[in-house]
């Protein structure tokens, strides 16, 4: 059983001990830190690039996240910059900055987050048995004297200064207290002890969290944290639990992106906490009406998807189906609806926009649905919505929100753009595609008859104009709304030099979506600054 760590004895909570949990009548305030732009952005596929990073942390400050982990500045000069430039910009939100307990790393990560008006170091070593042996090969005292050699160079630096042992819910409670114990004396303000591996349940969460409420002398002096990863499916409810055991702080990312299978999502136990307010007591400071607007744009940002069942946030979260719901939602809506879509962020009416409407209609629905533009992506976005309503005599919410997104994720230097094309396929015949393509002013255009179907040459022609080679890793097309005139939207990860791209594409023509898609994501690779 390499995963045991149940070796001491548990303990059961203390009831009366301050912060204890459900089993208190005051309610107290759990910070939200939020991981999107670290944990969050090693999802595979996941990077973005320095413009997004600092719209996302923008939106996160804008939703209420008490904490942003920014990133881990000594991974990379792309990394450290963009912690760097969102500790300068960013307000309203503490800037945290990731290190190892090495001394270049916490030198980087103070260096990149010490522009910000509030500035925390996140330190982590490995506790656990496994990764004592096999990863770090170092012993339990080494292990202490690295720890606390790496909090206090941090805490030199800054007041906040967090402190995780990486793998602490598989860590031997007794050398967990111990590494704490040492941890908090040496200057940690936050003691975070992650689901590394997403390998605990919730019962066993909350009985280490009361251990260590219990055991570490002087536990009173930190905040308990918890971050949980999500390989069983049991983050949300592992945070939960360990908030109920009295832990003050949530690690967590939107939509639930991160490291494998991911991390806690804000979204769910955010509302968790406000739904059952009756049995956490606990409140966020969460602008929970910017929920689904921030879910969209990390979705947007990362191409990762959020489907459809997603809790929250996915688009069915508040759809009923079946008659026998309609119906007592239509006599009372608490029959089945317990939290309101309006809470989350879901605008309230799906209204239907024509080509008669005007660019203050399109501003004030995009405002409800959550995006403010600058009157120079709204002009961009007009434009885009008068060729859509020549298409298509109804546009909805969700093709509103697939222009707009698309508008405000691109922007970036457009070095190449479509002109035009032209494609002829069928059965039992090469495809035949004829494309333009225009940089700067000069248009350039080609014509390849290769491929096993319309797709497949539009890759070829844009690689022959383009001179850039791509290996498609991924390939997805989704309706934007319902019907068969919907836009569609293509979703693509690239490889190119051995490094991943994404690009997204939007038109009702989905082989000028895969087109439109190419080019983003090969703007995106010669946009790259090459240090990156
Ligand atoms: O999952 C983990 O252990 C981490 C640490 C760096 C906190 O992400
Ligand atoms: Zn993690």
């Amino acid at each position: 059983m390499p995963n045991s760590a149940t070796d001491d004895q548990t303990v059961s909570p203390d009831p009366n001990a301050p912060n204890s949990g459900p089993l208190e009548t005051e309610s107290r305030m759990i910070r939200i830190f939020d991981t999107t732009l670290r944990d969050g952005e090693q999802s595979p596929g996941a990077s973005m690039n320095l413009a997004e990073k600092l719209e996302v942390a923008q939106a996160l400050a804008d939703l209420g996240v008490d904490i942003i982990e920014a990133g881990f500045p000594i991974a990379s000069p792309g990394d450290f910059e963009a912690v760097k430039q969102i500790a300068q910009t960013v307000r309203g939100s503490t800037i945290c900055g990731l290190a190892r307990c090495s001394d270049k790393d916490i030198d980087a990560a103070w260096e990149a987050v010490k522009y910000a008006p509030s500035a925390r170091i996140h330190v982590f070593l490995a506790t656990s048995a496994i990764h004592r042996e096999f990863k770090l090969r170092m012993s339990t005292d080494e292990i202490v004297e690295r720890a606390v050699a790496g909090v206090r160079r941090a805490a030199s630096y800054c007041d906040d200064v967090e402190f995780s042992p990486e793998d602490g819910c598989r860590t031997e409670h007794d050398f967990l207290c111990r590494v704490v114990e040492a941890a908090i004396d040496a200057g940690a303000t936050t003691i975070n002890v992650p689901d590394t591996v997403g390998y605990t349940t919730p019962n066993e969460i909350f009985e280490r969290f009361s251990m260590l409420r219990q055991r570490v002398p002087n536990i009173d002096k930190a905040v308990l944290s918890t971050h949980c990863h999500n390989d069983l499916g049991m983050a949300v409810a592992n945070s939960l639990a360990a908030v109920a055991a009295g832990a003050g702080q949530i690690e967590c990312t939107i939509n639930g992106i991160g490291e494998r299978a991911g991390n806690a999502g804000l979204e769910e136990v955010v509302m968790a906490m406000k739904t059952r307010r009756d049995f956490f007591r606990c409140d966020t400071r969460i602008v929970t009406k910017r929920l689904v607007p921030t879910s969209r744009l990390v979705s947007k940002t990362t191409g990762i998807h959020v489907q459809r069942n997603k809790a929250i946030v996915g688009r069915n979260a508040f759809a009923h189906e079946s008659g026998i719901h309609q119906d007592g939602m239509l006599k009372e809506r608490s029959t089945y609806e317990i939290m309101s879509p309006e809470d989350v962020g879901f605008a309230k009416t799906d209204l239907v926009l024509g080509k008669h409407s005007g660019r203050a209609a399109l501003a004030d629905r995009a405002k409800t649905l959550g995006f403010t533009l600058t009157s120079e992506q709204l002009q961009a976005v007009f434009e885009q919505f008068k060729i859509l309503a020549d298409k298509k005599k109804e546009i909805y919410d969700g093709d509103i929100i697939a222009l707009v997104q698309h508008q405000i994720s691109d922007n970036m230097k457009q070095e190449w753009s479509l002109v035009d094309y032209e494609v002829t396929s069928g059965t039992n015949r090469e495809p035949m595609v004829r494309l333009t393509l225009k940089n700067g002013d000069e248009e350039h255009t080609e014509q390849v008859e290769q491929g096993d179907g319309p797709i497949d040459a539009a890759f070829w022609a844009v690689e022959k104009i383009t001179g850039i080679s791509l290996i498609c890793k991924d390939f997805s097309v989704r309706s934007a709304t319902l019907g068969r005139d919907a836009i569609g939207e293509v979703n693509l990860e690239v490889e190119h030099k051995g490094r991943s791209y994404r690009g997204v594409g939007v038109s009702t023509d989905s082989v000028e979506s895969t087109i439109l898609a190419m080019l983003n994501a090969i703007n995106r690779i010669i946009g790259e600054p090459k240090k990156q």
